[in-house]
């Protein structure tokens, strides 16, 4: 992938958090799992999958889902450079990170890979907004003050859109969704551990259709 600008990775990430009310944030053990659980979720309605770099398995896994379909794969918990080009070479469309640092924003930008960068305060919001970054991950969100919190942003910062992560269910998902800076939550509840550990893709699938029809 060539270079890309904050803008143009704005633009595609606000694509990206448009596409679904839900990106399912991916924790995968077994790489013979990656593409049921993929499949699962794209036929539930669910197109985009962030499968977080904490496992050993995770980029190959990012590799099988790659080839999914109807999915868009990025990867999660970038935090160095080198994640970064592991992820671009596993076949990663894009990228989420918890917080943001310039040198993981540069090596994006050098990598062309849309970031979903985090920001858990005004002032990182801001940061992340004068570097040209006006879509921005809202972790971990229940901890940093929940929906309120990030509807207190919308007023003054009415040019961030933001995909708020961590700690989100289906109990709590519709309120983030109804404030206005919120495009899309991210979570793991649509693909629960036990669910993936026992291939139950009918549940799976289950979780995700209905997280669609509630809230969008
Ligand atoms: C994470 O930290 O793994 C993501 O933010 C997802 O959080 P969740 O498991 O609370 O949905």
């Amino acid at each position: 992938m060539s270079k890309i600008t904050p803008i143009e990775a704005s633009k595609r990430t606000l694509e990206i958090c448009e596409l679904a009310p839900v990106i399912p944030v991916l924790v995968v053990d077994d790489l013979s799992t990656a593409r049921d659980l993929g499949m699962a979720l794209v036929r539930g309605g669910l197109p985009v999958l962030e499968v977080t770099l904490r496992t050993e398995c995770a980029l190959d896994a990012i590799a099988v889902m790659a080839n999914i379909e109807g999915g868009i794969v990025g990867a999660g918990t970038l935090i160095t450079p080198q994640d970064v080009e592991n992820a671009v070479a596993a076949g990663a469309t894009f990228g989420v990170s918890p917080g943001a640092t310039d040198i993981l924003i540069e090596a994006c930008e050098q990598a062309g890979l849309p970031l979903l960068a985090g920001a858990t305060s005004a002032s990182e919001a801001m940061t992340l907004l004068e570097r040209g970054y006006t879509v921005q991950k809202f972790f971990p969100a229940e901890a940093a003050g929940g929906a309120p919190f990030l509807r207190s942003l919308a007023s003054p910062l009415p040019q961030i859109t933001f995909c708020p992560t961590g700690g989100i269910s289906l109990n709590n998902a519709s309120e983030y969704l109804a404030s206005p800076n919120v495009k899309c939550v991210g979570g793991s509840w649509v693909a629960p551990k036990n669910a993936i550990k026992n291939c139950d893709w009918e549940k799976i699938e289950r979780l995700a259709s209905n997280s669609v029809m509630v809230l969008s």
